[in-house]
């Protein structure tokens, strides 16, 4: 399985933070943000990695990171992705890096507690389809929001007014190769995106679709009060144990 680390977007709900800088470059405790969702997929087994970058300052990843060497790593691969046309819309361009290979999916501003290798495992096992991990949050309306029946994921609502549950759909997520055909059906949501919830009912629509449930705390750090508890939580208990 190869990995992807989407970092393109511009932070817009960071300004002026992000006037000048990627927001996957701002600090979180004592290290950028970007190197969370690295351990991520190194933690997981993942070590054929590729980040999209996009927006401002998308040369200072290769300055920050070069080949990886700092995480043990013999090569890191990277693309660029102009304008914020979405999530979906990052992860197509990562269709030649993948190479029909299945990959895990890790949004460049969510930060996890603990490791996902045993989904990853689960993943595999599974051989094809897609795997999506949820965590009970206190405001679901921010998030992808599942409804769920038993094991079963019946839908996804996008930041949903009226929740039908108290999951979020957390930005990690496991894809087969037909990932990429699914987003070339996509259209632009309201906000003008391709969304990755749109890719996920497709999954399920399939009955392709499997969940696991995150253990341990996970955060997003997008907006001014994400970002002060990501760095909250990484100083009190630190992060990407395994
Ligand atoms: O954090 C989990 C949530 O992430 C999910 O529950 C939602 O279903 C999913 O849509 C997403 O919601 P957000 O609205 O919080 O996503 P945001 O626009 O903040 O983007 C998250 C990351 O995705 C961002 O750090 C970089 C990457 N991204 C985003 C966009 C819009 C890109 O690489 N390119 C983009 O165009």
């Amino acid at each position: 399985m190869k990995g992807v680390i989407l970092a393109g977007g511009l932070g817009s709900r960071l300004h002026p933070l992000t006037k000048i800088t990627n927001k996957h470059l701002l600090p979180v405790h004592d290290q950028p943000m970007i190197y969370y969702p690295i351990r991520t997929l190194i933690n997981a087994g993942i070590e054929d990695i590729m980040i999209v970058t996009g927006g401002n300052s998308a040369g200072d990843f290769l300055r920050l990171l070069g080949n990886g060497k700092d995480f043990g790593l013999k090569h890191l691969n990277y693309t660029y992705q102009e304008g914020e046309g979405g999530i979906a819309d990052a992860l197509s361009l990562v269709e030649h890096f993948a190479d029909d290979e299945s990959i895990c999916v890790v949004l460049g501003d969510n930060i996890i507690e603990g490791n996902v290798r045993d989904a990853a495992r689960e993943y595999e096992q599974q051989g094809k389809g897609a795997k999506i991990l949820l965590k009970k949050v206190s405001d679901p309306q921010r998030f992808g929001v599942p409804e769920i029946d038993g094991n079963k994921v019946l839908r996804i609502e996008e930041k949903p007014a009226d929740p039908k549950s108290d999951f979020a759909v957390i930005g990690i997520y496991f894809y087969d190769s037909t990932v990429f055909d699914i987003i070339k059906t996509l259209v632009p949501s309201g906000r003008g995106e391709l969304e990755i919830t749109d890719v996920n009912n497709h999954y399920i629509n399939r009955g392709e679709m499997t969940w696991n449930e995150l253990e341990g705390w996970w955060t997003d750090a997008g907006t001014f009060e994400s970002l002060l508890r990501a760095s909250n939580m990484v100083a009190k208990s630190g992060a990407n144990k395994i």
